[in-house]
Parts: C-alpha cells; sequence; structure tokens
C-alpha cells in the first residue's frame, strides 16, 4: 500500500507533459504515493458541458491532496459556442474550474514563492526571494457577475450611478477571510525567518472593501510584534518591485491583486517557466505551476516543466516529508545554475522530459 494518495489533474493543453515530467521526479526521489487521475477543465467541458465534474470533487475529498497541471479557460459566450452540440441550449455557462475548486475546497491561501535560483539568466536581479500570499475565495473572483445589472439593483441607494447597459462584477471582501488571509502569511514569516510582510491594497479608492482588508491586516500584525509590516497601495508596489525587489519579503493581498502581482513577481525570477503555487484549506491542498495551458505549445514537449517540479516540491513540504522536497530543490537549484540543460524560455533547446531527466540526474550527483 502506497503511503499516500494523489489526486491527478493534468488538465489541458501542456498540463499532462509538465505533470509527466513532474512524476519523473517525484518518482526519482523515492515517493511512494498512488495518483488518481481526475477530469477537469476545457475537454472536460466540451464534452460533458462541466469542468469540474461531481466525480473529480469525489475524488478530491477521498485524497491527501492533489497535484494539478493546467487548463484552459475561455470567455463564457466563447465556451457555449464550442460545448457539445447535444449540450448546447442547457443555458450551461463557463466558470473557471480552477477557481472553482479553490472555493469549493475552502483553499483560501494561494502560496506563491518567487525566489531567483542562483546563477538563472533570466532572473531580474539576484537574490528576490519573495512569497506571494493571495486570498483565494473572495475578492474579485467571488463569481457574483451580471451582463446587466438587474432592476432590484437600482432600489438600492447610489446605484443610478450604474448605467442600464453595465457588466457588473461584484468584489466581495470579508473580514474573516482577509484576517485568516494575512495570518497565514505572518505564521508563514514567523516559521520561516522572514523579517516582513507587506499588505497590498487600494484602500485610498476601493474604501469599503480595501479599508476593510487593511484594518483586518493591520490587526493581525499587531499580534506579531517581531515581524515588520506596511502596506502598500498596488499601482505603487507594481513601481517599487521593480525598483527594489529587494525590499521585498512577505506580501499579503486579495484575490485580483494577488493574481496579477504574482505574475509580476514570477517575471523577475524567470517567468512562468518557474512560477509555482500552492492552494491551501486546513486539511487539504492543490498544488500546480501558476501558468496556463499554453494551447499552442501542446504537443511541442517544449514547456519549462520546472514551475511543475517545483509544485511538487511544495506538495512534499506540504504532506512532511521535507528532506525530499529540500532535495528537489537542491537539484532544481544545481540544474540552473550548470546552465547545461535549458529550455526555449531559458534560449536551450532541452525538452520538456529531458529538463526533468537532468533534475533526475542532478538529485542522484546530490547524494551525500
Ligand atoms: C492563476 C490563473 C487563474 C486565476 C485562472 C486560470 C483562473 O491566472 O492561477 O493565477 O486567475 O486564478
Ligand atoms: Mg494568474
Amino acid at each position: 500500500m502506497s503511503s499516500y494518495r494523489i489526486a491527478w489533474l493534468p488538465g489541458d493543453g501542456v498540463g499532462p507533459e509538465v505533470c509527466a515530467a513532474a512524476r519523473l521526479v517525484l518518482d526519482a526521489v523515492g515517493f511512494d504515493a498512488a495518483y488518481l487521475p481526475g477530469d477537469i477543465g476545457w475537454e472536460c467541458w466540451r464534452r460533458e458541458g462541466d469542468a469540474l465534474p461531481e466525480r473529480t470533487l469525489s475524488l478530491l475529498r477521498a485524497t491527501d491532496c492533489a497535484f494539478f497541471g493546467a487548463i484552459t479557460s475561455k470567455p463564457a459566450a466563447a465556451a457555449a459556442r464550442e460545448l457539445d452540440p447535444v449540450l448546447q441550449g442547457l443555458g450551461l455557462t463557463y466558470r473557471s474550474p480552477i477557481v472553482r475548486m479553490r472555493q469549493l475546497l475552502d483553499l483560501y491561501v494561494c502560496l506563491r514563492p518567487c525566489r531567483a535560483f542562483p546563477g538563472n539568466a533570466l532572473n531580474y536581479r539576484d537574490g528576490i526571494d519573495l512569497v506571494v500570499f493571495r486570498e483565494n475565495t473572495e475578492g474579485m473572483y467571488c463569481g457574483v457577475e451580471f451582463d446587466r445589472p438587474p432592476e432590484e439593483f437600482y432600489a438600492v441607494p447610489r446605484m443610478h450611478a450604474v448605467p442600464r447597459d453595465a457588466a457588473i462584477s461584484l468584489r466581495s471582501i470579508t473580514r474573516r477571510a482577509s484576517e485568516r488571509i494575512v495570518e497565514a502569511a505572518f505564521r508563514y514569516a514567523a516559521e520561516h525567518g522572514r523579517r516582513k510582510v507587506t499588505a497590498v491594497h487600494k484602500a485610498n479608492v476601493l474604501r469599503s472593501t480595501c479599508g476593510l482588508f487593511l484594518e483586518a491586516a493591520e490587526s493581525v500584525a499587531a499580534r506579531y510584534p517581531r515581524i515588520q509590516f506596511e502596506s502598500a497601495n498596488v499601482d505603487a508596489i507594481c513601481m517599487w518591485l521593480l525598483k527594489n525587489p529587494l525590499h521585498y519579503d512577505v506580501i499579503v493581498t486579495t484575490n485580483l491583486f494577488g493574481d496579477i502581482l504574482s505574475d509580476l513577481c514570477a517575471q523577475m525570477v524567470g517567468g512562468l517557466g518557474f512560477a509555482y503555487s500552492g492552494n491551501l484549506g486546513e486539511g487539504y491542498a492543490v498544488f500546480e505551476p501558476t501558468h496556463g495551458s499554453a494551447p499552442k505549445y501542446a504537443g511541442q514537449r517544449r514547456v519549462n516543466p520546472l514551475a511543475t517540479i517545483l509544485a511538487a516540491k511544495m506538495m512534499l513540504e506540504w504532506l512532511g516529508e521535507r528532506d525530499k522536497a529540500r532535495r528537489i530543490e537542491s537539484a532544481v537549484g544545481r540544474v540552473i545554475a550548470q546552465g547545461r540543460a535549458r529550455t526555449y524560455d531559458m534560449g536551450g533547446q532541452t525538452s520538456t522530459l529531458e529538463m526533468a531527466e537532468a533534475v533526475c540526474a542532478a538529485l542522484e550527483d546530490g547524494r551525500d
């Protein structure tokens, strides 16, 4: 019997390729698990009209955690046109299954480390080592949208400012969700010897929602006197991050801002080929590369699998397999520093699987 049960969700596009690469490394490091495949994503939607079917949710409930590749997501109208003809006309709407999965399983932390591996020619600057904590269940991605405001809207004071032909997305922010993401960021900082937490908002304009988030952040910060706390407006921090990236350590923010900022931070450490995420809840977690399904590269076996391999490393950390996680991270570090295996984004021609094989070989070299 394997010790762990992992839901294995390769998804669409390059998802299966990068997941296969990560599997090579998980096997090479001696991680003993049963991998249980599940359907999710665009192809699943086209066939069934549901990008996250109930059987996949049951699989998630029956496993220790999940490993996810990537999915293709499209705007609702484009999605509806591509639905199986038999299912068209049922009025099914496409919603990103990854966003839904985060909400349904209450995976409220989106943890996105961005570390410049020494020797990576793509680093914006050496020494960058920051972590983004993105709130993962509410905010702009809470899922309440209207193609047009319903009539009842206009009964609410001040709604007359909304034109009748406006599309509307609601951004809901709660004190509870704000406090728990900030708490997660401070706990992480305390446990990992980090010195500073920066809360990112736009409270000067979004006075209610960001105001509440900032207030929650300040109240949590008061419980951690040994860790520095500062706050920054989201627009300003985009500029400061480029100007002085070494100033930042742990960044915590709401859902949409975190989505955007984490891509910015990823680019500073080599781009999406190196960016990985953990969607973490109290008892369950889903690990994934931050990049999407890159349909134009699907089947070409050339995308950089390091992001997915690092997501596997994060999964091992979360499961308590720290030694195996550390070995994967240092093997990845060695491959990058040696600079012999380089995928196209790194200016080379190494294939996805060859890159994974290079990491496996570096695991062997790293044995004490
Ligand atoms: C991410 C992605 C997703 C998100 C998309 C694919 C729904 O951009 O994980 O950052 O917006 O959260
Ligand atoms: Mg994103």
